[in-house]
């Protein structure tokens, strides 16, 4: 039996390619290694969106060479983002590599790897067949793991937003939805391995639909479809793009249990001139409209965001709007960035005016600010009830599982009796930052 050691950089998507790869790897004879010194394939599928993530990558390879060294049969394989962003540039940087692939050749795993063993060339197989369709089969026989209680499901992938700061557009290609079949019956296996949570996953879910099907369908219909599955307990989806959030969509929230109250909403900025620059294409107003709408049909709706500091141009009081529509907004929690140009993309042209102490100093202000907002309202659940979906055991002391509410807050729990895909109602005690620690009453 061969051994294969997989590692990945990035969001959600290329965790789902990692654990397909694992799946195509699996029926070519490959299991599964967490010791890289076992191993007779490593796979690394790469992140760019900022330069950390590529500088993560380059180091981690660094630390590979010496076992390519030691056993030339060893093969080395970077698949994902920076493999379709920087192609031959990586096989010139890193000699030692035996290939690059990019996001769409996941499938293609095994033939890449057949590939090195028959012709013992390094190559680079990346770019969008435009003609194919998006599918992801079921392959025969067993999975390599279970799904667990919550399982993510890709519904379309790349994204045609071409928001002036990202990468991704150039390294997951065109917009293609999968056809709504495909999914009811990858969630209905999912279901019925044991998944209780969907969590649908898309660069851009609300664009769902209007590319790639035989007959155009919008998002909100497949959150319609999905609630039909029995077994579903509950639905979530990530990541939403402010303009292709309809009223439809808010009408779901509402007219349908399984959808929990929570939405990852991305303002990235609160100025409508830097809104303007980062190509978001609405205003800070019309976020705050679609907001408020939203909270008037679903009053406890948590809503996450993501938010980048110092974009080319971000004055003092340009930075003070993105303070004002977090307090507004009261963000539950955010995923806060310092801007990083990226090569390729069109704000890398724009002077990176804002110098790097000032965007760490904005940095640090957002975060301390998303701190307090957090705590308010970890501090809200003190004494209540919530509903938590066990996904597993809990790493903290003194807790025995742990698992979400629908607002998505972590919760740590103790009790004995529990298993995990159970949903049990809890008794919140303390909180410590995103986390609630609860106790069954
Ligand atoms: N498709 C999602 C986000 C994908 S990338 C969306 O549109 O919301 C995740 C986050 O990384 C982005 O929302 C943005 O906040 C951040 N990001 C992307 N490019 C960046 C860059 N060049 N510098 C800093 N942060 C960046
Ligand atoms: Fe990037 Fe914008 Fe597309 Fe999100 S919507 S993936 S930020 S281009
Ligand atoms: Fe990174 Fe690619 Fe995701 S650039 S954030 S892995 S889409």
């Amino acid at each position: 039996m061969k051994q294969v050691y997989l590692d990945t950089f990035g969001c959600q998507m290329n965790v789902a390619d990692t654990d397909r790869m694992e799946l195509v790897l699996f029926h070519s004879g490959y299991r599964r290694t967490l010791e890289k010194e076992d191993a007779d394939l490593i796979l690394v599928n790469t992140c760019s969106i900022r330069e950390k993530a590529e500088q993560k990558t380059f180091s981690l390879f660094g630390g590979l060479k010496p076992l390519k060294m030691a056993n030339p049969d060893l093969i080395l394989g970077l698949t994902g983002c920076l493999g379709q962003q920087d192609g031959e540039k990586l096989l010139k940087r890193m000699p030692y590599l035996d290939f690059v692939m990019g996001p769409d050749q996941v499938e293609g795993i095994a033939q890449a790897v057949d590939r090195v063993r028959t012709t013992s060339k390094s190559f680079v197989w990346t770019g969008f067949d435009q003609e194919k369709v998006y599918s992801i089969p079921e392959l025969p026989g067993d999975l390599p793991k279970s799904p667990g209680p919550s399982a993510f499901v890709n519904i379309i992938k790349g994204c045609d937003k071409f928001c002036t700061f990202c990468v991704v557009p150039f390294t997951r290609g065109r917009e293609k939805s999968r056809e709504p079949e495909e999914l009811y019956e990858e969630i209905r296996h999912l279901v019925s391995h044991g998944a209780k949570e969907i969590i649908l996953l898309g660069q851009n879910v609300n664009s769902y639909g209007k590319r790639g099907l035989k007959k155009p369908m919008p998002f909100h219909e497949l959150l319609y479809g999905v609630a039909e599955i029995p077994g579903v307990q509950r639905l979530r989806f990530t990541t939403s793009h402010p303009n292709d959030f309809t009223r439809e969509t808010i009408r779901a929230y509402r007219d349908l249990d399984i959808l929990v109250n929570h939405l990852h909403l991305p303002v990235q900025s609160g100025n409508n001139q830097v809104l303007r620059a980062m190509r978001r294409d609405h205003t800070i107003e019309e976020y705050r409209d679609l907001l408020a709408e939203l909270k008037s049909e679903v009053p406890d709706i948590a809503i996450s965001t993501d938010i980048i500091v110092g974009f080319p141009g971000e004055t003092d009081s340009a930075f003070a709007d993105t303070l004002k529509i977090m307090q507004e907004v009261g963000y539950s929690s955010s995923f806060m960035f310092a801007y990083s140009p990226r090569p390729g993309t069109p704000a890398n042209e724009l002077p990176d005016s804002v110098p790097e102490e000032t965007k760490k100093q904005r940095l640090q202000k957002i975060i301390a600010l998303q701190s307090q907002l957090t705590e308010q309202q970890g501090q809200s659940y003190i004494g209540k009830n919530v509903e938590v979906l066990i996904e597993g055991r809990s790493s903290k002391p003194g807790y025995t599982f742990k698992g979400r509410n629908p607002q998505y807050w972590n919760v740590n729990i103790q009790g004995d009796t529990l298993q995990a895909g159970e949903t049990v109602t809890v008794q919140v005690e303390t909180v410590s930052g995103h986390t609630l620690n609860a106790t069954t009453p």
